[in-house]
């Protein structure tokens, strides 16, 4: 069953147990933390996932959009993240950055930028539990999904069915009503959905559709 997982960017930052609450039934919570040099926007760090970890029981999926992922991201894990995603781009030794997380008890993911081709990677697939394919440039909610990252979610699928893998692959950036399908379809199984989720009058009911859409 595909998951749905509400980025909390799109939510009130002010209350982010109660936008939590919000999106009960949702697979995970989806945490942008951005730091200003790696994308061109400043969000939140360690402290506020440590608290957000204790006030929600859904589990957290960290998106780290910062430099240095290897310095930063296992303290993701023991701030409570169950699931921590580093940009490739950014890694120094990904390999090495995937087991410690994993060692850590979190789920490891590498994310890739919309001009970064997967093909590379292919031979860290099985170090992984996620694969992100961003469709949009990271750095903000409520851009318009790029249809051109298509070939690339469906590359990146055969490539996990080639090796006989159980990745997860997400995709992150205009997902909403109108192009979960075609994500979908291309192969991903797990849709993070910021504006589409909070925008919505019931976010907890938009999740739902949302899962029922991609699941049709
Ligand atoms: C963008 C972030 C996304 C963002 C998606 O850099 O990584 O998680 O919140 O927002 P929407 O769903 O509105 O495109
Ligand atoms: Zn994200």
């Amino acid at each position: 069953m595909a998951q749905i997982n509400p980025s909390i960017l799109s939510a009130d930052f002010a209350r982010l147990a109660q936008e939590a609450e919000r999106v009960h039934g949702a697979d995970w919570l989806h945490v942008d933390v951005m730091d200003n040099h790696f994308v061109p926007n400043l969000t939140l760090g360690v402290p506020i996932v440590e608290s957000l970890a204790r006030a929600t029981d859904i589990p957290l999926d960290c998106h780290l959009m910062i430099e240095q992922p290897d310095r930063w991201a296992p303290q993701y894990v023991e701030a409570g993240a169950g699931s921590v995603t580093f940009h490739v781009e950014a890694a120094a030794a990904p390999v090495r950055l995937a087991r410690e997380i994993r060692a850590k008890g979190a789920r490891a993911s590498m994310a890739l930028r919309p001009a970064t081709p997967i093909e590379p990677y292919e031979d860290l697939l099985p170090e992984l539990d996620m694969v992100l394919i961003m469709t949009v440039e990271p750095g903000f909610g409520g851009q318009a999904f790029l249809d051109i990252m298509l070939p690339k979610i469906r590359r990146t699928r055969e490539l996990i069915s080639k090796h006989g893998l159980e990745l997860w692959l997400q995709v992150d950036g205009g997902v909403a009503p109108a192009t979960i399908e075609r994500c979908a379809e291309a192969g991903a199984d797990v849709f993070v959905a910021g504006s589409a989720v909070y925008g919505a009058a019931d976010p907890a009911e938009a999740v739902r559709a949302l899962r029922a859409q991609a699941d049709a």
